[in-house]
């Protein structure tokens, strides 16, 4: 009796899950989407013009942090000009299935070159662990994988952090004690993970 009525109710339960997961969204769709995005995004080696410094890797990144980059450059909050109008007409499906496409990369599988000192950076890193995980790799999907992304552009983030330009009250407090040496070992370290983020690639 009891079992008979349950029934029912798992086999709702089982559809509506589904029905979740693929409106948090869909990598198929976000790879078409992903298209007007690819001319800076899939090329690697591709920098901002001016100030000059590499457009950021989004292969492999959380799902979830990409959504809030997205909203943060259409509310303003986070300003660049080129991104603002890239990401001004995205609705929230366009975001959610790009983020799934761009979080399905696979991780590098070796480390890229670094100019800084990712030894001294190891050691500065300590005070990052608990958000960005030790390798900066952590599983927190609202907060940034750091491995593998341009040296270059970490610096610039974490400069933006300190200057205001950039406006997150956790990352502006921890930027705030770091001198310019510490944030260049620091983008060192990051930068210099295996693991890392990958530039798409959209044959
Ligand atoms: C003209 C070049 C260009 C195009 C086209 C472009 N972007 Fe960007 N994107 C950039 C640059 C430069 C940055 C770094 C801006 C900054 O410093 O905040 C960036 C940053 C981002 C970030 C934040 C990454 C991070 O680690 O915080 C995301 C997410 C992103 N872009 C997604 C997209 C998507 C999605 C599209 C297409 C709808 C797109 N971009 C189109 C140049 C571009
Ligand atoms: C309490 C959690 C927390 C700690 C500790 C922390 N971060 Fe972050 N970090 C975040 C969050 C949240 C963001 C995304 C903020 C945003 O949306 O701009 C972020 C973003 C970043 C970014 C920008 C990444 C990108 O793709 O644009 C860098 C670089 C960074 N953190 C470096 C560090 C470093 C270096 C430390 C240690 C000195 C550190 N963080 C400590 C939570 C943290």
């Amino acid at each position: 009796m009891t079992r008979s009525l349950l029934r029912p109710f798992a086999i709702l339960m089982i559809c509506s899950l589904a029905g979740a997961a693929q409106a948090a969204g869909n990598p198929d769709a976000g790879k078409t989407k992903f298209a007007t995005c690819a001319g800076c995004h899939a090329i690697p080696g591709y920098t901002n013009a001016y100030p000059t410094y590499h457009v950021p890797r989004l292969g492999g990144q959380h799902a979830d942090y990409i959504v809030t980059a997205l909203k943060g450059y259409q509310a303003g909050e986070r300003q660049h000009p080129t991104m603002h109008a890239n990401a001004f007409q995205l609705s929230e499906q366009d975001k959610q299935d790009i983020a799934a496409y761009l979080s399905s990369f696979p991780s590098a599988t070796a480390p890229y070159p670094v100019q800084g000192n990712a030894t001294a950076g190891k050691a500065k890193s300590t005070t990052c662990v608990a958000c960005h995980g030790a390798d900066g790799n952590g599983n927190i999907p609202l907060y940034p994988r750091l491995a593998g992304q341009y040296e270059d552009y970490l610096r610039k983030a974490l400069q933006n952090y300190q200057s205001g330009a950039r406006k997150n009250p956790i990352m502006g407090g921890m930027a705030k004690p770091l001198s310019p040496q510490d944030i260049a070992d620091l983008a060192a370290y990051y930068a210099s993970q295996p693991k890392g983020l990958v530039t798409v690639q959209q044959e």
